[in-house]
């Protein structure tokens, strides 16, 4: 057996003044992988320098890979000085930090591997002197997620619903029978209050704040309706191509891998109503008001609605880049969409006809998130035609990434002896009204369930009616497989017909001035 020394992190600091956290142990599986690497060990020690972790706090690494508990302190260590917002580790802090992480070779599908775990955790709450909060973190592949959870239920790690919890990554399910199938196993081992299900784009700062610029202002909800505003458009584009996901992709594709989650949980914010409280279901509760008012599209409808495209070889920022039948992993004659663009509508009061479009590729121009919400043109004219030459509706943009920030785009008087009108911008910038570093997603999300708060999960209606709204079009791409792939260039915004989706509504994506700077 490997002998642990269970050390929590005094030597650090007393309980945080922040830290409100109980004693915890993280047990991730599958924590010699990627993840673990680049997110979520960056993410813990970053809680830990700015005081937010427990006094009693430790990691039990588990995954088959064979590695001595040097050897993977390395690796992390290695990834933290990769990856950490805050640069490369402090030698003297790293090595007091290393001390909480700890590991253990061994299979998912043994039941030993659980009488390990459960036997760990008896010997640190000894040594702890408390009863845990345990968090059971699948960093693994969806097709591990059914096997692990059953056997954390058989082997009664998950008994007591207060101090369990378990996390599940995306993506959860492939359709939407694979993942009511998943919940449904999941609620005969754990209280949906116990599942954190994470999309880690909110816990993003900029997504977390469309809540606070909507329902903490008095200006904007009057106006944030079918009165006036025009459509609304969601951009996440990467330049990225496959990297080493070609396997996961080919199985995934823009449209689960991007809109079934990130995308439809960016609409929601944007269009739920105001929640009462900030309390978890409640939260919760509105966002699902939203997916469930999505108008179904109809299988005959898709084409109408709906756009794919797949990238050809091109170039990105002067380099040039292979088509994605050529990236590792990929089928070569493959028709999995690299890129997908929607238009729904929300049946209800406030949004009854007002188009949503969305649209995220891989290897696009240039690597950028952003939301425009476009307001209708003015009732009437008032002014010559000769002063309304440049004159545009105005637009809200919220910058969720690279840049971060709010930009409200109105019209002014340029300067001069004739009346011309302009569209000029208010800003507002994360990087010039703040000093403080932001944290990232995962410090957000890992706090939420070290500290017991799902509000920022996705809760098991909500996955499913994400879903729900999407199986049509993945049912008619797979029925229709694409004949035309690829059809756009890496490095271009996407196929032409996805210009064509919402020129027929008479909009246009929504095209960027250069911010100032
Ligand atoms: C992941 C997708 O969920 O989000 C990736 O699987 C994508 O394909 C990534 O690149 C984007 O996340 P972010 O935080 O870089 O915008």
């Amino acid at each position: 057996m490997v002998n642990f020394i269970h050390i929590g992190v005094k030597e650090k600091h007393k309980m945080g003044e922040l830290a409100k956290t109980n004693s915890t142990i993280l047990i991730i599986l599958g924590a010699s992988g990627d993840l673990a690497w680049r997110k979520l060990i960056p993410a813990i020690y970053n809680l830990w320098l700015d005081k937010w972790i427990p006094e009693n706090f430790a990691v039990l690494g588990i995954s088959s890979k064979k590695m001595a508990e040097t050897a993977f302190r390395k690796h992390l260590h290695e990834g933290v000085d990769k990856f950490s917002r805050s640069g490369k580790s402090i030698k003297k802090e790293w090595a007091i930090f290393e001390k909480c992480l700890h590991y253990h070779p061994a299979e998912f599908n043994s039941s030993s591997t659980y009488s390990f775990i459960e036997n760990q955790i008896k010997q640190i709450e000894k040594k702890w002197n408390v009863v845990a909060t345990r968090i059971f973190y699948l960093a693994v592949p969806p097709n591990s997620f059914r096997e692990i959870a059953l056997k954390i239920g058989t082997s009664g790690l998950a008994k007591n619903k207060v101090i369990s919890r378990i996390v599940i990554e995306k993506p959860f399910g492939h359709d939407l029978e694979s993942a009511k199938n998943l919940n449904e196993l999941l609620h005969t081992i754990f209280d949906e209050s116990q599942i954190y299900r994470i999309d880690h784009y909110l816990g993003k700062e900029t997504v977390q704040n469309i809540l606070a610029f909507r329902f903490a202002n008095a200006l904007f909800e009057p106006i944030w309706n079918r009165n006036y505003i025009d459509n609304v458009q969601i951009t996440v584009a990467e330049q990225l191509g496959m990297e080493t996901r070609g396997n996961y992709y080919e199985t995934a594709g823009a449209l689960r891998d991007m809109i079934q989650n990130h995308i439809l949980q960016l609409l929601c914010l944007i269009t739920m109503e105001p929640p009462v409280s900030f309390e978890a279901n409640e939260v919760r509760n509105r966002k699902v008001d939203v997916l469930n008012a999505l108008r179904r599209i109809r299988p005959d409808e898709v084409y109408q609605y709906a756009v794919r495209g797949q990238y050809s070889d091109g170039w990105i920022q002067g380099k040039a880049v292979p088509g994605y039948r050529l990236e590792p992993d990929v089928n070569k004659n493959s028709v999995k969409e690299t890129f997908a663009a929607l238009k729904l509508f929300i049946d209800n009061w406030r949004w009854q006809d007002v188009p949503f479009y969305m649209r995220t590729g891989k290897r696009m121009n240039e690597t950028n998130s952003v939301i425009t919400i476009q307001f209708k043109p003015v009732p009437h004219q008032s002014f010559p035609s000769e002063a309304r030459g440049n004159w545009q509706p105005n637009k809200l943009i919220l910058n969720i990434q690279p840049r971060m920030g709010i930009r409200m785009q109105f019209q002014a008087k340029r300067p001069g002896l004739k009346m011309l009108l302009y569209p000029v911008d208010l800003q507002f910038n994360y990087n010039e009204s703040y000093t403080s570093g932001t944290p990232e997603a995962y410090e957000t999300l890992l706090l939420d369930i070290i500290e017991g708060d799902t509000t920022l999960f996705m809760r098991s209606d909500q996955v499913e009616a994400a879903w729900s709204v999407l199986m049509p079009v993945i049912n008619s791409w797979e029925e229709n497989p694409a004949v035309n792939f690829p059809n756009y260039e890496a490095g271009t915004q996407g196929p032409e017909d996805a210009e064509a989706l919402i020129a027929k509504d008479g909009h246009s994506w929504t095209l960027l001035p250069p911010e100032k700077k």
